[in-house]
């Protein structure tokens, strides 16, 4: 007998990756159900290669005999529907921002803090990070292991996925618009988005920050390390799926770069595309639809005692989001609720 999963935003952008990612990695359910709002009862959703669920809505969704929810409605709609999930029994796995910074709840990149997914037993809830924090300290980690973190600045270049799918559509249109000499309408984003990039990421903060830089700062010591200190400035650019990031990173003990691309190289999660000449690096084009974080441009900072540059890409949608999700379903379904399913045997061997 395999697990029992729901699928909550199950047509967003997350929602519909996470399905694929499910059925892609074969994860052991029973059963999978996709919610969403009342609006699209009667809609229908791929699973997999051969078939369809339809749509039910989560307001009227009992989550009793549910093990698993994969979450991502938005952090208002999981504000209220979490708890009376986990309180049916569930485990739920939220993408949004609601729980991340709750200090009994975990938040877990498994290639980086994957004990921490221990911690689900208080509320029954396991967060997910922001996208952009993932793939940063998935490749902040093997490099944190040997030389000490000690801060960060990064500056991001966030595609428009990232921001749900009506913020696609309002750059496709943008872009439409701009060819055939429509007026520009801006509904979601504050300023034009096509052939533009917007320095302003969820809601301005007392101190001038973006939310979104916010969440770079505390996520990542959260995860990796209290004592890391991180400044971010993060930007929307005219990109369909795939976050970039020039990371600048300053560690306490001296690491060379020879060092640094041989732990990067063995790092889970990780691929180095490193050449110096035309092509030997990656872009989010090429990250779209893959699961890795993608690291190229390695290069000493000689501005500080011991410091790095790096350029790091990876798909928002999968390991930004919907992968990470699935991969921390894994270990919880291999390492804590094995004892209430027995189909874990393929997941022990992927989680290892
Ligand atoms: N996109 C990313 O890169 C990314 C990465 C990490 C985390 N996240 C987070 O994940 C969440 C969703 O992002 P997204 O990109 O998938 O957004 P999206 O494409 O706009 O999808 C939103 C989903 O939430 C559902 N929803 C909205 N209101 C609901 C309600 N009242 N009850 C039930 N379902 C409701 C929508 O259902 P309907 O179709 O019925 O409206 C849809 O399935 C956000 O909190 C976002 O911050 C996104």
């Amino acid at each position: 007998m395999g697990f029992k999963v729901a699928v909550v935003g199950a047509t967003g952008n997350v929602g519909r990756e996470m399905l694929t990612t499910l059925a892609e990695r074969e994860f052991p359910a029973d059963d999978v159900v996709a919610l969403a709002s009342s609006a699209s009862v009667g809609k229908q959703v791929s699973f997999g290669e051969d078939d369809i669920l339809d749509v039910q809505a989560l307001d009227s969704f009992d989550f009793k005999g549910i093990d698993i929810v994969l979450s991502s409605p938005g952090a208002k709609v999981s504000d209220k529907f979490a708890p009376r999930a986990a309180k049916a029994g569930a485990v739920v796995i939220d993408n949004t921002s609601r729980w991340r910074m709750e200090p009994d709840v975990p938040l877990v990149v498994p290639e980086v803090n994957p004990h921490a997914i221990a911690g689900y037993q208080k509320r029954g809830i396991i967060a997910n990070p922001n996208c952009s924090t993932i793939q940063m300290v998935v490749a902040l980690k093997p490099l944190h292991d040997i030389a000490r973190v000690k801060r960060v600045v990064v500056s991001t270049y966030q595609s428009v996925s990232g921001g749900g799918r009506a913020v696609m559509d309002e750059l496709f249109n943008q872009t439409r618009a701009i060819y055939v000499n429509d007026p520009v309408e801006s509904e979601h984003l504050t300023k034009q988005i096509a052939f533009n990039v917007i320095p302003h990421i969820d809601v301005f903060m007392d101190d001038g920050s973006t939310k979104e830089e916010w969440k770079m700062a505390v996520e990542t010591r959260k995860i990796l390390d209290p004592d890391i200190t991180v400044t971010a400035t993060c930007v929307r650019v005219p990109v369909f799926i795939g976050h970039a990031e020039a990371v600048n990173v300053e560690f306490e003990r001296p690491i060379s770069e020879k060092r640094a691309r041989a732990a990067l190289q063995d790092a889970p999660g990780v691929v180095v595309l490193d050449h110096r000449a035309d092509e030997g690096y990656v872009t989010p084009a090429e990250a779209a639809g893959e699961d890795a974080v993608y690291v190229s441009r390695i290069r000493r900072d000689p501005t500080v005692p011991h410091g790095l540059n790096l350029w790091i890409v990876s798909d928002n949608l999968r390991k930004g989001a919907a992968l990470n999700a699935v991969q921390i379903a894994e270990i919880l379904a291999a390492d804590y609720l094995g004892g209430r399913r027995s189909n874990v045997e393929r997941l022990r061997r992927r989680t290892g």
